[in-house]
């Protein structure tokens, strides 16, 4: 056994770095899949960020990452203005992977060389891959992979073998391992490329060496300890939406600095049906999470009087907003900083002229906050997009239903009635959302849509119920499927539920005599009414 002077004589290991502090860089080189490859590298629980490809060697040292992959890109490499990364780069000894663009790159900067094909490769593709291919260890030699190049590699660089040919595509994949470069033609980041995520996790875990340690877990580890560091014993405010990420982002500061933190909810009364009490009860009965709850309902309501404008409804609800949380924040004293649920997808700036910004776009996560606060930002959802906020959710232990909550306004139902917003027409658009949200969950469709809501429009068309005629609103039943809100679908919910839902609406809700389904998708139409 060794004697205790001479193991104290050892200095103490130095800590594992945390999954996010040896990241994989992709870098972007305007590639329609980019972004997609980050996300591929992130589903293989390896943290992944995009970045420039104009990153010098400096800055690539200096955030440590375990590998690097070059994106895909439009342009031909030999092409005017192509984007290029600094050869250097490639002398570092990282391990990299150029996929298409970022393969023709590595052998034009290698000494390979790259000719234009008189037509282009796009779609299924039939390759054969090499035994000795480090990316394809044991797989079946013959495979179907994404192609999409107009370009071709017509000669590896020096020293590099070839790792995959297709009958077009002779030199569809190449390696280097002694320099640690890795590139193939075809795209393994997407759903064509069958065996392309095994493809990819081969890169990762086995050439690279870096473990699949980027867990729901180890997130909220590593932006625990990033928050104590920026917060120290300073007091921290947060407001509270109901939405997913205001209520990730406050449990996880709460985790963090515990009673340092108070949440502040405003309820402005356009929540749906039990929205507000769920808040309260999850966030100061469950969790203890200090909280004030704001009913500001009568103001908000006096401040939309009159008003049938959207965006004169939109402006106005933000005014009040930022008025009752200043006002809430002067209470709570000397509160130095204000938490923000801002998303990964909120600071990536896609398609720009790097492909990436570091400019924020001023995200306004609860009807937004003012500019002049004075209070420093804490935002520990930056480096996430929104289904990881919601598995990190479901690890704290947030109510299922807050997690896979649809997405919601910020003014909430205010823009779903179409016309002035009265508490007569709240309480029957409220009532009317809480059916078709019920009738939906029981068909079991509710994790299948995007969003699925009722629209009131403020005006009366004439029916009959029981032997009476009726002159009542229409509710409109807007229910899309989509993958990120910028295009959607309508969608094509079952005709025995919509008929269930529209029968119950008419029947239990006074002041609606009739039902509508909303048949656009956006674009041409918006998600939103208003
Ligand atoms: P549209 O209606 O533009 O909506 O297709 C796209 C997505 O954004 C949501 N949305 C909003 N979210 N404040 C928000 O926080 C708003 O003013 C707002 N308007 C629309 C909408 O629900 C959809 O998910």
């Amino acid at each position: 056994m060794a004697d205790a002077a001479q193991v104290l004589d050892f200095p103490a290991p130095a800590p594992e770095p945390g999954p996010e502090e040896r990241p994989v860089l992709v870098l972007d080189f305007g590639g329609q899949y980019s972004q997609l490859i980050a996300r591929r590298v992130r589903e293989a629980r390896v943290y992944s960020e995009l970045v420039s490809h104009r990153l010098g060697p400096d800055e690539i040292l200096a955030r440590h990452p375990a590998a690097l992959v070059l994106s895909g890109g439009p342009a031909s490499v030999y092409a005017e203005g192509a984007p290029l990364a600094d050869p250097a780069i490639f002398e570092l000894g990282i391990p990299t992977l150029g996929i298409c663009y970022g393969m023709q790159l590595l052998a034009r900067e290698l000494g390979g060389t790259v000719e234009s094909n008189d037509v282009s490769e796009y779609g299924k593709a039939d390759v054969e891959l090499s035994a000795e291919g480090a990316l394809f260890g044991d797989m079946a030699t013959e495979q179907v992979v994404w192609m999409s190049h107009r370009d071709s590699v017509v000669s590896a660089p020096p020293g590099a073998r070839v790792t995959a040919s297709s009958p077009t595509t002779p030199i569809a994949g190449f390696e280097d391992p002694e320099r640690g470069l890795y590139a193939v033609q075809f795209h393994p980041e997407v759903v064509h490329t069958p065996q392309g995520q095994q493809m990819l996790e081969r890169f990762l875990y086995d050439v690279a060496g870096a473990p699949p340690a980027w867990t729901p877990a180890a997130v909220i580890e590593e932006q625990v300890e990033r928050i104590r560091g920026q917060v120290g014993s300073e007091r921290v405010i947060c407001g509270l939406s109901g939405g997913v990420d205001s209520a990730v982002a406050a449990l996880l500061v709460y985790k963090a600095v515990g009673d340092q933190l108070t949440c502040v909810f405003v309820d402005h009364g356009f929540l749906r049906e039990n929205e507000a009490m769920q808040v309260v009860e999850t966030f100061g009965g469950h969790f203890h999470v200090p909280l004030v709850h704001v009913d500001a309902r009568e103001r908000f309501l006096a401040r939309l009087a009159g008003v049938s404008e959207p965006e004169e409804k939109r402006k106005r609800i933000g005014e009040e907003f930022i008025r009752v949380f200043e006002e809430e924040a002067g209470k709570l004293g000397d509160v130095r900083f204000l938490v923000q649920g801002t998303l990964y997808s909120d600071v990536i700036e896609s398609g720009g002229e790097d492909g990436v910004a570091a400019k924020i776009k001023s995200h306004h996560n609860v009807g937004g906050l003012p500019a002049d606060m004075r209070m420093e930002l804490v935002e520990p959802l930056r480096s996430l997009f929104k289904d990881e906020v919601r598995r990190v959710g479901e690890q704290l232990g947030l109510p299922e239903r807050m997690v896979w909550r649809h997405p919601f306004p910020g003014p909430g139902l205010s823009i779903r009635i179409i016309g002035e917003v009265t508490e007569e027409r709240l309480e029957v658009l409220r009532a009317a959302d809480s059916v078709l949200l019920e009738e939906v969950r029981r068909a079991g469709l509710y994790g299948e849509l995007w969003q699925c809501f009722a629209v009131l429009p403020a005006i009366r068309s004439v029916g009959v119920q029981g032997d009476e005629r009726t002159y009542a609103y229409p509710i409109v039943i807007r229910a899309v499927t989509s993958e990120d809100a910028m295009t959607a679908d309508w969608a094509r919910l079952p005709h025995e539920l919509l008929d269930t839902i529209a029968s119950r609406i008419v029947n239990e809700v006074p002041g609606v005599n009739r039902v509508a389904l909303d048949l656009t998708s956006k674009p041409p139409a918006t998600i939103e009414w208003e």
